[in-house]
């Protein structure tokens, strides 16, 4: 395991991402679901890295004109058009990174589970589609319920015969990004030094921000701990409700996502100090897949950041406790959906 002296802070967007950067751009990317609320703004995102390639973009409708405006963007990678299952295995060959945001969003009054019985089969198809075209690509899961979809996806790369554990992540930054913008408003912090490690899974108390590691540290009370506890488990309902209809986050998901997948393609670069929390298969507790800090590096994940789980407040102790329960039964919920379909 690696030290938490060596977990720095992950980067933000606007600290990585620069048009005209002087780095090779050499990483093919797709995006599946690319048309969508957080596909477009995501695929804008994609564009400007400087550490990408080519990046073809993926989704059942709207492609093209997607594809036509953002290629008139003056930044290094070439963007390429596939709509509809028939383009699927083109738009995937060779690609290093599969980014998905496709499924359906919640509406008010929906949790993220009542999204599983749409959005478990997109991605068991598209997930076998990466299996069969790209073997060996980085894949970013997006779609909801993450505590679900990352599990039916290891199922369906077991079958395929080419699941690595170390490049099946499922995308947790937003809570991240939630709890450091949050944190730094309460604590009037500068926004841009705060990291926040936020745990367990990705949908209510399964989102466990550990305010006792924030760095730089900070000191709260037990009725701030609550209540931004609370707040940082409920922001995504806080966003479904704001949009009253017309989907959930998706800028501030694009933002996130983006900071993520160029984490991912920063470490498959050579950087040695890539971190970020994400929902992978991991042995820190006994679930077979829990969200944690891990050092990203060349061939996914390199370390978990124990330290992270050691010292624990009682509150905290608590909320892991607390959700145990719950991620284990969207865990299984995938896992035996995968099993009953392959
Ligand atoms: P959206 O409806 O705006 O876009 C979804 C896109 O997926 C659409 O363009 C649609 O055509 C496409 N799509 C549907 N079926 C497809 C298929 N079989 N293949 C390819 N594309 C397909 O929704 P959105 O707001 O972009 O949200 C997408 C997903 O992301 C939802 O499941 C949402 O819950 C999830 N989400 C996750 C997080 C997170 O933190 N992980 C945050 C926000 C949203
Ligand atoms: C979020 O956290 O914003 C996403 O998971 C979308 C949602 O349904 O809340």
């Amino acid at each position: 395991a690696a030290s938490i002296d060596a977990a720095k802070p992950a980067k933000n967007v606007e600290e990585t991402v620069r048009p005209g950067q002087a780095r090779a751009s050499s990483y093919k990317v797709a995006v599946l679901g690319a048309a969508g609320g957080i596909g477009q703004p995501l695929s804008l995102l994609i564009k400007m890295s400087p550490l990408v390639s080519t990046l073809n973009l993926y989704d059942i409708a709207n492609v093209k004109g997607v594809m036509a405006d953002l290629s008139h963007c003056n930044t290094p990678a070439q963007v390429a058009g596939f709509t509809g299952p028939t383009e699927l295995a083109a738009c995937l060959k060779d690609v290093d990174l599969v980014i998905i945001p496709a499924g359906v969003p919640r509406k008010p009054g929906m949790t993220r589970d009542d999204l599983f019985n749409i959005n478990a089969n997109i991605v068991k198809t598209l997930i076998e589609a990466v299996a069969d075209n790209a073997p060996n690509a980085i894949i970013n899961i997006i779609s909801n319920p993450v505590n679900s979809t990352v599990p039916i996806a290891a199922e369906v790369l077991k079958a395929k015969g080419v699941y690595d554990p170390k490049k099946l992540f499922g995308v947790t930054t937003l809570d991240v990004v939630r709890a450091n913008t949050f944190v730094a408003q309460k604590k009037n912090l500068r926004l841009i030094d705060v990291d926040v490690p936020v745990i367990g899974g990705h949908a209510g108390i399964t989102i466990l921000p550990l305010l006792s590691k924030t760095r730089p540290s900070a000191e709260f009370t037990p009725e701030e701990i609550e209540e931004l506890t609370v707040r940082i488990q409920n922001a995504g309902t806080e966003v479904v409700e704001a949009k009253a209809g017309a989907g959930s986050a998706t800028l501030s998901m694009a933002y996130a996502a983006a900071r993520f997948a160029e984490s991912c393609m920063r470490a498959l670069d050579g950087d040695p100090d890539v971190f970020e929390c994400t929902f992978v298969q991991s042995e820190l507790t006994d679930l077979p897949f829990f969200a944690s800090r891990v050092k990203l590096g060349k061939k996914g994940v390199e370390a978990f950041i124990t330290d992270d789980l050691e010292g624990l407040t009682e509150y905290e102790q608590k909320g892991v406790d607390a959700l145990m329960a719950e991620l284990k039964g969207s865990i299984e919920k995938g896992v035996n959906f995968a099993n009953k379909q392959v």
